[in-house]
């Protein structure tokens, strides 16, 4: 099958994904400007390529239409890929964020299966692949990331036999009952089967990935190790499976907090809301899987039942724009901020928030002030990958100070047991760990925060990224053979 060969290019280490690290934006007077893109993958990657010499990333400038050319920044090379308005319409907001990305967090909405959307996975995977083959160095590693690019690691093994691949999915993967009701679920498990190393940030995730391929290509499995039967005269393949759970630069962000300006922003921030007794923080991406509803349905509970004084007690909802074009996205901006309008205009004083709801991105100092404010964080989503403000907000506490609040549906939970763990859907169970962690002492606090710490500040992004990377050199055994030219 393979098709094209292409010629080696000049980076040891190619990343490829669906967003570059930054999205460009057009300025009123035509000019371009770079911002920092949304979500976990970037906040993770971003800091791990700015450590790596001759790094390059290969994604999408976030915009539609012709892709810029390719340019450096932080240290790394960046190579655009184009997406036109109907490869954004069909394989970005449809099968990615409107099949697989609902099916892969248990159907909290119903994915939608339209055969058009799979023809523009397939021809946008391919641009991705095309684009990246050509930039790695002979016998180079390839790094693929993410959900919306799973046929990518066989199209590049078609086109770089002398590469290492390796994929990485950010999002969970679900139960093979699940996974079973995807049209073309063959082709995606065949597409991820071309990396030699395929990570996954749960235990559970790599199990549900090694059954789906039990069971629906009849691969033989032993342990974490897949055998991959060559086609035609190609050889046998062992690609292998691994969990790595994915973390945040735990050292830089909690640096950020000795800043005497962002100190200074953090005590602001509080005379701002009238200095309540307590400070109460959600911030996510606008989407259905975190939760959002719940937490602010307990919220309100507590406030109508009259557990919390707002006068004493503020809830700040940061929920960063996401996927808006998207109708299920739609639906729950209206649906938030409906039931935010109705517990101010129930519940607030005159002249200041019961809830402070900010729907725009916040840079990475104002978070970090914003965490140093926040007494409690209440991360509660219904599924999450790994959730990497339950992270930040871990690290931004080296005084000891504060309370997590956690699902145990993401995947934070696994590491982070020393936070408040709840069940999000059981609303009791919600409000009463609210108000356990809004009376925890501090000396609670400060021992649920020292083993909190312990875990994340070991554990960063750094040392995620050289386990994916080390345990990539060891498996496979890409052809000896050079890069034909
Ligand atoms: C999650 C996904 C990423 C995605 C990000 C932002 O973190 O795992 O792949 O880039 O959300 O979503 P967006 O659709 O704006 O790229």
């Amino acid at each position: 099958s393979s098709s094209v060969q292409d010629r080696p290019g000049e980076h040891e280490l190619v990343v490829v994904a669906n967003r570059l690290p930054v999205d460009s934006r057009t300025l009123p007077d035509g000019a371009t400007e770079w911002v920092t893109s949304p979500g976990g993958l970037v906040t993770a990657m971003e800091s791990v390529m700015r450590t790596i010499d001759s790094g390059a990333w290969v994604g999408w400038a976030g915009a539609p239409g012709e892709a810029p050319e390719p340019f450096d920044a932080d240290g790394m090379s960046l190579y655009p890929v184009r997406l036109d308005q109907e490869d954004i319409e069909r394989y970005y907001e449809g099968y990615s964020n409107a099949t697989l990305w609902p099916l892969y967090h248990d159907v909290i909405v119903a994915p939608e299966f339209h055969r058009g959307w799979w023809d523009s996975y397939l021809t946008a995977n391919r641009r991705f692949a095309a684009a990246a083959a050509p930039v790695a160095a002979p016998g180079g590693t390839i790094w693929v990331h993410d959900y919306q690019l799973q046929l990518v690691p066989r199209m590049i093994r078609d086109r770089r036999s002398d590469v290492r691949i390796g994929f990485f999915n950010h999002i969970p993967f679900p139960p093979v009952e699940l996974f079973s009701q995807l049209p073309k679920r063959n082709s995606i498990l065949r597409g991820l089967l071309g990396a030699d190393l395929v990570g996954f940030q749960r235990e559970s995730d790599s199990l549900n990935f090694l059954a789906a391929v039990r069971k629906l290509l009849g691969h033989h499995v032993d342990g974490m190790t897949i055998s991959v039967p060559g086609i035609g005269a190609a050889p046998m393949r062992e690609v292998q499976v691994q969990t790595f759970p994915i973390s945040i630069d735990s050292s830089a962000v909690s640096a950020l907090t000795e800043d005497p300006e962002i100190r200074e922003r953090a005590a602001q921030l509080r005379r701002d809301l009238g200095d309540p007794e307590k400070i109460v923080l959600g911030a996510d991406r606008l989407d259905y899987t975190k939760g959002i509803r719940h937490r602010l349905k307990a919220w309100g509970e507590l406030l109508d039942d009259g557990s919390i004084d707002p006068h004493d007690t503020v809830i700040i909802q940061i929920a960063t724009p996401s996927r808006e074009r998207v109708e299920s996205y739609r639906q729950l901006r209206d649906e938030v901020e409906l039931t935010v309008g109705r517990i101010n205009g129930e519940h607030a004083p005159l002249g200041r928030p019961a809830v402070s709801y900010q729907h725009h991105s916040f840079d990475r100092r104002e978070m970090t002030a914003l965490f140093m404010a926040a007494d409690v964080v209440l991360v509660t989503a219904l599924r999450d990958g790994m959730n990497l403000v339950a992270k930040e907000y871990v690290a931004s506490r080296p005084d000891l100070h504060g309370v997590l609040v956690l699902s145990e549906f993401a995947g934070a939970a696994d590491e982070l047991r020393a936070a408040v763990l709840v069940n999000p859907h059981d609303i009791d169970e919600l409000k009463a760990a609210i108000l356990r962690s809004l009376a925890m002492p501090p000396e609670e606090q400060e021992e649920a925060m020292r083993s909190l710490r312990h875990q994340v500040m070991e554990h960063d992004v750094q040392f995620w990224a050289h386990q994916f990377l080390e345990n990539l050199t060891a498996s496979g055994s890409p052809e000896q053979e050079a890069a034909p030219v």
